[in-house]
């Protein structure tokens, strides 16, 4: 797939990018953008807001414009002529690839997309009881059962060179007697642990385990998407584009090439954000040395929040409450009224428009065409956001954010609500492994502070002498 494939879709970006072009600008924050020299002074809100965690070169969300870019490359070129596949390579290798590594890479990602072990482990879980994101993360660490070397058997200590401490310890398969616990020790035969991996092998390692879920993630929601609702698992079709696969291992349906090519805008989209939550909490896990997949874990632990993921789902329940433009008006003094948070507005950083809704927006228009409820959901949308636009986005810069369409892009698309935040994560992947791994080129664990405003010298009083 690529984007010659379909020039409206093209044509609808490349207009999208010109009016953020007549209405904003591109110029950076200088204050963001200059090289650092550590220590650095800089204002914390709560919350870390307005810390300076690292310095990168993988991606800057330009807050007052509503600009964003990956590795140098402005968001809405990339959507307008470049693909997830290329994008996940740029954002890991810092260039887009040649024609030669996309094609490797390519083969890799299909290489990585069929998971028979993950998937038989998978099924015996009652996904249709789960939360989606509960399944996802289960997923992705069934993944690494199936792929690091940490938990191969070369790697494992091996439980026969338990040699005993005493007379009661003894080496783990069998029922410890007299000890509450095996105690043992392995002998110095250092040969048969893991020899002293060099960094290159671990950055080696980590890398192909960012290629296995990028790849992987993509059928770990296809198959969530089947599974929940008692069907098999789709194969994914190598003659498919990574979004194209995504779109099909959900549905079990060969996508249109318009659906496919809408997928892959909005996996671009979703790719890369900046030090927001998921990502910082996969980097601070990453810090640790821990491994890519229990890091992945915890980006996706911090998307599962309805702060963070999961507003395009409430966005869509928002505006099938209010129900047709007419209501909006009274909807939005009620809301108002009540401090009520409008779902799919809002950012702790754009106090501009979210450029990614500058793409998704036209989108879901356009999609609406052809679809009765989409375009009613539309209409209330455009008329909600004028609202939004005109009172919170001149007082205090509360705009439209990537939520706030993104939802109705893929319920147009007939994708059912509780995978849209699994399909976040799925890009999102992207960025997280990009992140951790230009981190840990000169990582340091994540250790801040914490005001202590509690008491000092408290006597030890005997729980019998404690009165209430
Ligand atoms: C994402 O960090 C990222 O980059 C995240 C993300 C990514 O790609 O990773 O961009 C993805 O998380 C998009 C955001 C999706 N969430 C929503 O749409 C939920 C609704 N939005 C809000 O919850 C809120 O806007 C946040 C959480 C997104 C950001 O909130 P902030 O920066 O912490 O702002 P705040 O809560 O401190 O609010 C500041 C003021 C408050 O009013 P006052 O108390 O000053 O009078 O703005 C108001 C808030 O009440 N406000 C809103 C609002 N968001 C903020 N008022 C109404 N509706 C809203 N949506």
């Amino acid at each position: 797939m690529n984007h010659q494939s379909t020039p409206e879709i093209t044509e609808l970006i490349l207009k999208a990018a010109e009016k953020a072009r007549r209405e904003t600008s591109s110029t950076p924050e200088p204050e963001l953008v200059k090289p650092l020299t550590w220590p650095v002074q800089c204002t914390v809100g709560p919350g870390l807001e307005g810390a300076i965690s690292c310095e990168t070169k993988i991606g800057y969300v330009n807050g007052s414009k509503g600009w964003l870019i990956y590795r140098g490359y402005d968001i809405f070129d990339l959507c307008a002529y470049s693909t997830f596949e290329e994008v996940s390579y740029l954002l890991l290798h810092g260039n887009l690839p040649t024609g030669e590594q996309l094609d490797r890479f390519n083969k890799k990602l299909i290489s990585y997309r069929s998971l028979p072990k993950t998937l038989r482990k998978m099924i015996s879980f009652p996904l249709e009881e789960m939360s989606t994101m509960a399944a996802l993360r289960i997923g992705t660490m069934m993944m690494r059962q199936a792929q690091t070397f940490l938990d191969k058997e070369a790697a494992r200590p091996d439980p026969v060179d338990a040699t005993d401490t005493d007379a009661d310890s003894i080496p783990m398969e069998t029922k410890p007697l007299g000890e509450k616990r095996a105690i043992y020790e392995f002998k110095n035969n250092r040969k048969k642990r893991p020899k002293q991996v060099t960094a290159d092998i671990i950055s080696a390692q980590e890398l192909e385990s960012a290629y296995h879920l990028i790849s992987g993630m993509g059928t770990l929601v296809g198959a969530i998407s089947r599974l929940r609702v008692g069907k098999m698992p789709t194969e994914p079709d190598p003659e498919l584009s990574h979004a194209g696969n995504l779109l099909y291992m959900m549905t079990g349906k060969r996508p249109t090439p318009v659906e496919e090519r809408i997928m892959d805008v909005s996996l671009i989209l979703h790719a890369d954000h900046g030090m927001n939550a998921s990502t910082f909490a996969s980097m601070v896990v990453a810090s640790t040395l821990s491994d890519v997949y229990f890091s992945v874990g915890a980006g996706i632990a911090a998307l599962n929040g309805p702060l963070h993921g999961g507003a395009n789902e409430q966005v869509l329940y928002q505006l099938e409450s209010i129900g047709n433009p007419e209501n909006v008006k009274q909807w939005y003094a009620n809301a108002r009224e009540n401090k009520t948070k409008i779902m799919g507005f809002g950012h702790r950083v754009y106090k501009a428009y979210d450029p990614r809704a500058r793409v998704l927006g036209p989108l879901a228009e356009y999609l609406g065409q052809h679809n009765r409820n989409a375009k009613r959901l539309c209409k209330v949308a455009k008329t909600l956001e004028k609202e939004v636009v005109s009172s919170l986005g001149q007082s205090k810069g509360i705009f439209p954010n990537v939520d706030f369409f993104s939802g109705l892009v893929y319920s147009a698309m007939g994708i059912p609500a509780p995978l849209y935040t699994p399909m976040f994560a799925a890009s999102r992947v992207s960025g997280w492994t990009a992140r951790i791994m230009e981190y840990l080129k000169n990582n340091r664990i994540f250790r801040p502070r914490a005001i202590y405003t509690g008491d000092f010298d408290r006597p030890y009083v005997p729980v019998e002498k404690r009165k209430k």
